[in-house]
Formats: structure tokens, sequence, C-alpha cells
């Protein structure tokens, strides 16, 4: 039953069912248009309107809810005109669950010296053609209303590291009103907008970008700027400061972090979605992900080893496949290869999510952490 039934309709509503009694960690549902999703979650990154290498179909199988994808990389091509002629991006990529876009300010700002930032945006080189290319917090939000998501992102800009106070200070500022400015571009009904916060990995500017953003009153909360080449500890420790600023009753999503490690390290300061190319990455990559850490399928090591990648695994991949024969697809450069190490990286790191959420429900999750950490190698 849902807890909203009969209340005025609030969109990605957080609904809380259990929250650990010694960490910040916490299980729940998120409402949206397309369904009601368990959290914590981790969403495949779906860039180009496609999870590289596999369907829908098969991400419905491998037990994935919601998905993102990329204002940037769909505004340049095909054109988010385009996709809402065909009906947005669910019916055009057909995917019926959950829809995530960011707003591009990510993979702006990763575009390096090709960029050049003024308050009334980002100007860029487009990676496809060389073309010149602007996006604000307006076009931004006008691109992902043409998309379509559940949640669509607002416009900010992603700090790189390492960055000297000043800049972030004015950086972070700047986020803030193009924060602002996302808000009132945007106007589509049933379509959440969450915020970001930035701050660079400097405690009090943190802290001021959370409360900027949580009086600004957003349904929902990215973190975004860590995973961005800083030690972990310093990313935890952001966390650990900022989550807390952030109100219990909306969903936090921390953006671009995707490893067991750190998700289960979030988790236990109170975060409750995650995105990352990392599985899909590494994939293609011939890296398979297990709870000991990475298994490189086309090590020669694996050569004559007729196990599945984990026999305690439930994936398509695991359940009918050796490592010698994926490690022989991989070494022939066989399609068949990568969906299969694809498959089975995304299916492990959502089951991983389970597991988080069920130590959660049964009140377990702090000793469930160190179990999970004392065999991981990083
Ligand atoms: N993905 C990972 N980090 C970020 C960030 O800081 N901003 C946005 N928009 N997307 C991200
Ligand atoms: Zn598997």
């Amino acid at each position: 039953t849902c807890a909203f039934a009969g209340q005025k309709k609030v969109l990605a509503a957080y609904e809380e069912a259990v929250k650990c009694g010694y960490s910040g960690a916490r299980a729940g549902r998120l409402h949206t248009p397309h369904g009601v999703f368990d959290t914590p979650m981790f969403m495949p990154v779906g860039t180009q309107a496609t999870v590289k290498a596999v369907s829908p179909r098969e991400l419905k199988e491998m037990g994935a809810q919601i998905i993102l994808s990329n204002t940037y990389h769909l505004y340049l091509r095909p054109g988010t005109e385009l996709v809402a002629e065909a009906g947005g991006l669910h019916r055009f990529m057909d995917w019926d669950g959950g829809i995530l876009t960011d707003s591009g300010g990510f993979q702006v700002f990763s575009l390096g010296p090709l960029r050049k930032i003024t308050e009334e945006g980002a100007a860029f080189r487009s990676h496809i053609d060389g073309s010149t290319q602007f996006l604000s917090p307006e076009i931004a939000i006008k691109a992902q209303m043409n998309l379509g998501a559940d949640i669509i992102m607002a416009f900010d800009e992603c700090i790189p590291y390492p960055a000297e106070y000043q800049y972030a200070k004015l950086s972070t500022e700047r986020t803030t009103r193009w924060a602002e400015r996302s808000q009132k571009a945007h106007t589509r009904s049933g379509q959440a907008l969450f915020a970001i916060v930035q701050g660079g990995m400097y405690q009090d500017l943190r802290r001021v970008s959370a409360n900027d953003l949580v009086s600004l009153d957003f349904p929902g909360y990215g973190i975004g700027g860590l995973s961005v080449g800083e030690p972990k500890p310093v990313m935890y420790e952001m966390l650990e400061q900022t989550v807390p600023l952030l109100p219990e009753n909306k969903p936090r999503y921390l953006m671009g972090v995707g490893t067991p490690d750190c998700l289960v390290e979030a988790v236990r300061y109170g975060i409750d979605m995650f995105d990352c190319v990392f599985p899909t990455r590494v994939a293609r990559n011939g890296t398979a992900m297990t709870k000991s850490g990475r298994l490189v399928v086309k090590n020669a090591a694996y050569a004559k080893d007729f196990l599945p990648i984990d026999e305690n695994c439930g994936c398509y991949a695991c359940q009918n496949f050796s490592r010698a024969y994926i490690r022989h697809l991989l070494k022939a450069d066989e399609i068949f290869g990568l969906r299969l190490t694809t498959i089975h990286n995304l299916y492990f790191l959502l089951d991983f999510t389970k597991k988080m959420r069920q130590a959660i429900l049964e009140d377990r999750f702090l000793s469930f952490r160190e179990e999970f950490l004392a065999q991981y190698c990083k």
C-alpha cells in the first residue's frame, strides 16, 4: 500500500521504511510516475538512451528499476526535440521503468579546455563535430523537459579536483544561482527536479551549498563534485558532514559513485541513490566485479577455468557460462563476451544494493558492512 494515498501528489517522494539505529543508513522507497523503487538503489548508466550492450528486457531481468541517461549526449545527438517527437525517452528507448537524466553539467565540465563558463552558462565544443554549443540552466532544463524523465537534475558545475578555495567558493555560489534558475525554468508536471550540492573539498562550502539549496525546497538532492580524484577518506568526510544537513524526508543521490566499497560507506552516511559507468565500463574491458574485488576474466589464469565468474551469482552469465568460455569470447573480440560481463556486473551491483537494503531492514547493516569490507579487495 502506498503511504501517500489520498495525499497531495509529491514528486519523487521518499517513503522511509527503516532507519538504522547505529548509523545514517536507511531503507525506503522512491515514488515516481513509472513505479515505486527500493532504496538504496543503483541506477545503471544509459548515456545515449541505451545501457551499453544490454536490452531493456535484460535490464528488467537483472533487477534494474531506474536508469540514468545524459542530457549532454542526447542534446547533441539526436537532439531532445526529436526524442520529444518520438513520445519521450521512455517510449524512444522502450524502457517503462524509472529514468533520471543528468543535466549536462558534469559532461560539459569534463571537457576541460574545450569549455568556457560565464554567469549565463557554459560554452563548449561538441565532442562529435567540434561545433560550438551552449548550455545554460534554462537550456538544460528545457532539454530535460523534452526528454521527459521521472527525475531531472539542475544545471551545475562539477568543480575539478584540486581547486583553490576562492574558485570553489565562486563556482559553488554560481551553482546555487543556477539551481534557482533551473527551478524557475522547470514547468513540466509529473517530473521532479533535484538540486546538486557542490563545494569542492571544502567543508564550509559544502555546508553553505547544502543549506542554501535546502532553503530553495527541492524534492530531492544530488551530491556532486565527489569521486573526482580525491582520496576516498576525503569523500567520506564530505558525506559525513553534508548528508545530515539534507532533509530526512527527501531522497539523497551521490552522483557518479559505483564501487561496492564506496556504496556501503555512502549508505552508512544516509545516501539513497547512486549511478556510475564503472560496472558497464570495466565489463567492456574484460573485468568482472565480485564481493572479493575485481576478477580480470581475460587473464591467462582463467583459460581452463570452467567455473562461473561467481558461483553464488544468480545472473544469466554465471548460471550458464564458464570463465574459460567468457575469456575465449573476450580474447576473440566477440560481442557476446562483453554482453555477458556487462550482465554480470550490473546484476552484481544491483544485488549488492538489495543486500544492503535487506541488512538495514533486518537491523544488521553495520555488521553487514564490516563483513563486506573485511573480504573486499580494492
Ligand atoms: N555526475 C558525477 N558528478 C556530478 C556532478 O558534480 N554534477 C553532475 N551534474 N553530474 C555528476
Ligand atoms: Zn553473475
